[in-house]
């Protein structure tokens, strides 16, 4: 049985902010978060790279994959799988709810 990680809400960006274009960085607490837009939904995902440190909010976003500005590797937006070298390891993603025109993000609870 898998017990349900429990998460904190934060609010971290109006709706508006969020746009196709570009991602947006934003911090809870000391964590490091993108957040995209794509085809309307609103996705979180660390923003700093598993291969090096890169913010991938300064990458290139391409359909569903954001491409690390500094070595080029994607990751798959919705899921956080590294999709191509040099990563290998996957990034963590974040559940987003929409209140009226502010988005929230799920961080889990630390123990
Ligand atoms: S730091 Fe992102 S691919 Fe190297």
């Amino acid at each position: 049985m898998t017990e349900a990680t429990a998460l904190d809400w934060h609010r971290v960006a109006r709706t508006s902010d969020v746009i196709a274009a570009a991602p947006k960085p934003v911090r809870v607490g000391n964590r490091l978060i993108a957040l995209y837009r794509i085809a309307g939904q609103v996705y979180a995902t660390d923003n700093i790279c598993s291969h090096e440190f890169a913010e991938l909010s300064d990458g290139m976003l391409d359909g569903e994959y954001i491409e690390c500005p500094l070595h080029q590797a994607r990751f798959h937006v919705p899921t956080g799988k590294a999709a191509s070298l040099p990563a290998t390891e996957d990034i963590a993603t974040f559940q987003v709810r929409i209140e009226g025109d502010e988005v929230l993000v799920g961080v889990p609870r630390r123990r």
